[in-house]
This record gives structure tokens, sequence and C-alpha cells, in this order.
């Protein structure tokens, strides 16, 4: 595994490997690499866990982390991409995280670079560190991803969150379900066996994996009300009271209170949403790792 794009760049088995990894960081294992590793996180969209949290992962394993912040690089004097990687790449970086707002930026660095290179986060295309974190989530829950039924609800059309776990989540044998305005399902919800209103999902579903909603990538005819939205697809309490014993609620954050979820949710016993933020740590860890280990 030179670097990480996407969801579908892994087989069933390195995902395997790369949760035992990230189990065993989470469970006080140390790593470092055979060399001194320098690694620069270029976030070109605003983030707080993935950046943060890359940076952590980086630190615990010794890992130099090299300031960059695009907003004061010359990206702004018009330096493209790729010259700016092949500047960090000849000063001597080993290793970048990305996150950019267009899809699959990353098709147009494949085979340039030896150094590494790990997808932060593409537009509405992947982010396949957020994935890994929520399998780690899920296999720490329930011990086995077959059989589970997950519903993944609201702003599918945008989530490349959805996208990434869809495949990942499928693959190991999850049923993936979603809900949440039906025209933000891609396809035909009415007639899709897939696609569950909300009140049903709350029924049936292991694992609700909710997602914020991306109203800076939305124009004005696709916007719910505040309010609307929660009442008609949020996960209230009254919903919340009739899930599952065992079920629990996910968000990769960052969480709209009121919105996506009840404000009083968010921390309470079903949620799992600050146990995803601390398995960022260790599902990057393990990521970091499989790169650089030779
Ligand atoms: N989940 C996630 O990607 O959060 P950030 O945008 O804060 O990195």
């Amino acid at each position: 595994m030179k670097n990480l794009f996407s969801m579908k760049d892994l087989t069933t088995e390195e995902i395997y490997k790369l949760l035992k990894t990230a189990e065993s960081f989470a469970k006080g294992e140390c790593w470092t690499p055979e060399e001194q590793t320098f690694a620069v996180n270029l976030f070109f969209e605003p983030s707080t866990r993935t950046k943060t949290s890359f940076e952590m992962a980086e630190r615990k394993l010794g890992i130099e982390v090299i300031p960059f912040e695009a907003g004061a690089s010359s990206i702004l004097k018009g330096e493209t991409m790729e010259d700016t990687l092949r500047t960090l790449e000849s000063i001597g970086v080993d290793l970048a995280v990305i996150r950019h707002k267009q899809d699959a930026f990353y098709e147009d660095l494949a085979g340039k670079f030896n150094m590494r290179i790990i997808n932060g986060g593409d537009g509405c295309g992947q982010h396949p560190t957020q994935s890994l974190l929520d399998l780690l989530t899920i296999k720490q829950e329930f011990g086995k991803f077959e059989g589970l039924k997950v519903t993944i609800v609201g702003d599918l059309s945008h989530s490349r969150v959805a996208r990434s776990n869809t495949e990942a989540l499928t693959t190991l044998g999850a049923e993936v379900y979603y809900s949440g305005p039906p025209e933000w399902f891609e396809g035909d919800a009415a007639n899709s066996e897939y696609y569950v209103d909300i009140d049903e999902a709350i029924s049936f579903s292991d694992v609700l994996m909710l997602l914020r909603i991306q109203h800076e990538r939305h124009d004005s005819t696709m916007d719910h009300s505040a309010e609307h939205y929660h009442e008609r697809y949020g996960l209230t309490v009254e919903r919340e009271n009739k899930m599952k014993p065992s079920g629990i609620i996910m968000h990769p954050g960052p969480v709209n209170r009121g919105v996506e979820i009840a404000d009083s949710l968010v921390d309470s016993g079903k949620s799992r949403i600050f146990k995803q933020m601390e398995n960022g740590v260790y599902a990057r860890m393990a990521v970091l790792k499989h790169l650089l280990e030779k």
C-alpha cells in the first residue's frame, strides 16, 4: 500500500489488517518508523477532527509534522497542487495528507510522487480514514459486520462519508440502508428497497449513522429549515426511545445540534460520537504505519 485515496483501494484483507493494527494502538502498542520521517497536512477545506487527529497520530508515531497553512501558502499566488507537492517532496517531506473540495483530486497525482499521499476528504467523493474509524467503532461495539443493519441518514448526495462507508460496509457483509430527504437520495427513493423512512429505520437499525447537512454544498432550493428537518428526518428524543436496546448512534461531526440529532442525545448512552473521534487517532496511526513500514 503506497497511498490511500479511496476505500476502493483496500481489499477486505487490508481493511481487517488496518482495523487490527488500530485496535493494537488503542490498547497502547507503540511503533515508530525506522528512519526520521516528515509529514505535512494540507487542508484546503475546513477541518477540526481530521486535521488534528492526523497530527496527533503523526506525533504519537514520532513523525515530524511540518506546519502548512493553505491560506498562507503560495497556492494563493497560483501555484498548483502538483507543484506544491513537488516542492514539499523536494525539501524532504515523506508523507502528505490532503483535503480538497475537488472530487477525486488525487487522480491527477497518482503515480507522480514517491512520497505517500493520504486523502483526508475530497469534495463529495471519499473520506477513507473516516470510514476506517467508523468501522473500528462498529467492530468494537458488535465484534462483526456480517448481518448488521446500518442506516445512513441525511445529506447522502453530498456525503463522502456515506460513499466511503457504503462501499466498506457492504464489502464486509453489513446491510446498508438510507434515510433522510428523498431528494438527497441518489436514485428513486420511492421504489428503492434501500431507502427507508426514519421511523422505520429506527425500529431495525443496529447503527444509525447520521450525516451533517452540508449547507456549503447546497443551493437555496435544497435547504430545509432546521426545525422541519429535525422533526421530519432527525433523531429526536422520541425516536431515540424507540431504537433497539443494542442500537448505537454515530455521526462523523461536526454536528448541527438540534438538526440531525437532538442536543441532549449527542453525548447520550447510545451515542458513540466522541468514541469515533478517539478512534480517529488509532485508525490514522494504523494507516500511517501501513504506508510507512518497509
Ligand atoms: N469528520 C470530519 O471529517 O470532521 P472534520 O471536517 O472536522 O475534519
